[in-house]
């Protein structure tokens, strides 16, 4: 069973980016988490981070055939990458979306997900937390449905 975690713009600055928000965690400390879990869940896992809304669409291409499901935390994208949420359809994998904040507390414009209609769920407000409950979310789905490897 192989997970894509994939990080969206703006996250690689965890740690040192509005720790109000976002805490003091860097995302080297979040994807370390990931991967001890992963280990305990005997899965495998690949973390990948981005500021670029192709690179991540191309990622999500890529997943195709790669891997059983995917977590994304589509930082801003969230809001308005519509070619984000078309690659998330086109795919057809089993894509869970992460918040490290939780949105709907937050500004009016953050309350919108585009991505949260085609995703299987969507996890907000738990912090680090968030990805490794999804982790959880993705194994307990693909064992449900019989995942792909
Ligand atoms: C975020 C929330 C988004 O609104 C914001 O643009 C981010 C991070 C989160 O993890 O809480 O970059 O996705």
């Amino acid at each position: 069973m192989k997970i894509l975690v994939l990080h969206g713009p703006n996250l690689n600055l965890l740690g040192k980016r509005e720790p109000a928000v976002y805490g003091t965690i860097t995302l080297e400390e979040i994807n370390a988490n990931i991967a001890a879990l992963a280990k305990e869940l005997n899965v495998e896992v690949e973390c990948f981070q981005s500021n670029h809304e192709g690179i991540l669409v191309d990622k999500l291409h890529q997943a195709m055939g790669a891997f059983d499901a995917v977590i994304i935390n589509p930082g801003a994208y969230t809001h308005y990458s519509i070619a984000l949420r078309d690659a998330v359809s086109a795919v057809k994998l089993p894509v869970i979306e992460v918040h490290l904040s939780n949105i709907y507390a937050r500004e009016e414009f953050r309350h919108r997900s585009v991505i949260a209609p085609v995703a299987v769920g969507q996890i907000s407000g738990f912090g680090m937390q968030g990805y490794l409950l999804a982790l959880r979310a993705a194994v307990q789905l693909l064992q449900a449905n019989g995942g792909l490897t």
